[in-house]
């Protein structure tokens, strides 16, 4: 029985389930999840493509990020450097690279380490990192304690959201019920009751608005594993007046080969659902687990920072000028300030100092 009938099946037999948890089978069901089984990050047979999929320009930028948080916590000679959610470990792979290149002492006594849940990433990374020591855990504790920096890209967005609608009779959530074998939306009281006070008192009547428990409580658990250190979180992001601005329309969607489904109830396991981080919340619960606020600013302000754009000896054949123009390219993708330039980059310390961070010189906290 595939994952659409196993939960119309469920739906029948116990009732309508929330969003959220009909958002996490149809990620991370065991055996039919979009993570356990399909997640597809690339350019060919894919879904969609994140920043580390354009060449090293990414993971280089990030390595200096890396850099500025081992010079901050005082050059130890062994630290942490840890990937949430790796994908298939482009990323991680491009940053030790540059690290070895740009700051070999920083990189002798680095000990990276990913947490990741997808069986499937993991042989990827395994491949991508093949011949460097490297632990995995599924969950942040399972590597504690940590002292450096843990970073994620584009992780946060994959955590389940609970969906809430305002009605005029007050707030409401949205259940997934069963109509023969189609899943269909039903709102119902609210699953928890404090879910209901995350609603913003200005969203009007018919707006829907998202509550991402799971994410915070993973931040929660991050800042409970770090020991010492920094956490960098990079996605595509608004505030709660950003938010709020989309006409209470709410943001959750699908992908599959590159295409926008708006039915996310369609196919559970083989399309990724995905809904726009709520920083305002993020950085509540950041802090509220002992994290304090380094700095906020959009991926293209930070890569800018970062000198992303570097200056390279002028190519001297037609296909040292066809890569270059192509790095460019790929360069200008990261910083388009309509796409991944718009990605927010956060990042927290724990017990370490707030300054020397390069990416965010010129920020106000
Ligand atoms: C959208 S992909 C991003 C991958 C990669 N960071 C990149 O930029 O290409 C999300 C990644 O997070 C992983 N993931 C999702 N939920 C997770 C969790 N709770 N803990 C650790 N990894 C998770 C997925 O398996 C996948 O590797």
């Amino acid at each position: 029985m595939g994952l659409a009938e196993r939960l119309s099946a469920r739906i029948r037999s116990s009732g309508p389930i929330t969003f959220a948890s009909f958002m996490e089978s149809a990620l991370f069901d065991p055996e039919d999840g979009y993570y356990t089984t399909r997640a597809a990050i690339g350019f060919e047979a894919s879904d969609y493509f994140t920043s580390g999929e354009l060449g090293p320009a990414f993971g280089r930028a990030l390595s200096r990020i890396a850099i500025d948080a081992h010079v901050a916590l005082g050059r130890p000679a062994t630290w942490d450097l840890v990937e949430a959610g790796a994908g298939r470990g482009g990323v991680m792979r491009d940053l030790l690279a540059a690290l070895e290149r740009e700051r070999p002492d920083a990189a002798r006594g680095v000990r990276p380490a990913i947490v990741e849940v997808s069986p499937r990433f993991r042989e990827l990374q395994a491949v991508a990192l093949a011949g460097r020591e490297l632990r995995w855990a599924t969950a942040p504790r399972g590597l504690a304690p940590i002292h450096g920096l843990i970073f994620a890209n584009e992780v946060l967005d994959a955590f389940p959201v609970h969906v809430l609608v305002r009605t005029q009779d007050g707030v409401r959530e949205v259940y997934v019920d069963a109509d023969g074998p189609v899943l269909v939306e039903t709102l119902r009281p609210a699953s928890q009751s404090d879910l209901r006070w995350r609603v913003p008192e200005t969203l009007p009547v018919g707006g829907r608005w998202e509550v991402g428990i799971a994410a915070e409580s993973w931040v929660a658990q991050i800042a409970a594993a770090l020991t010492r250190g920094y956490l960098l979180l990079v996605d595509y992001a608004d505030d709660e007046a950003g938010l709020l601005a989309r006409l209470g329309e709410g943001t959750l969607r699908g992908f599959s080969r590159h295409h926008l489904i708006a039915d996310t109830l369609q196919r559970p396991g083989q399309m990724d659902i995905t809904a726009t981080v709520n920083v305002t919340a993020i950085r509540r619960a950041a802090e509220g687990a002992g994290l304090r606020l380094v700095g906020n600013a959009t991926q293209r302000d930070v890569l800018l920072a970062l000198g992303v754009r570097e200056a390279a000896a002028r190519p001297s054949t037609p296909l040292e000028q066809l890569r270059a123009a192509s790095r460019r390219s790929a360069v200008d993708t990261l910083l388009d300030p309509n796409g991944l330039g718009a990605f927010r980059v956060l990042l927290f310390a724990k017990d370490a100092p707030l300054a020397g961070f390069r990416a965010f010189e010129g920020e106000k906290r």
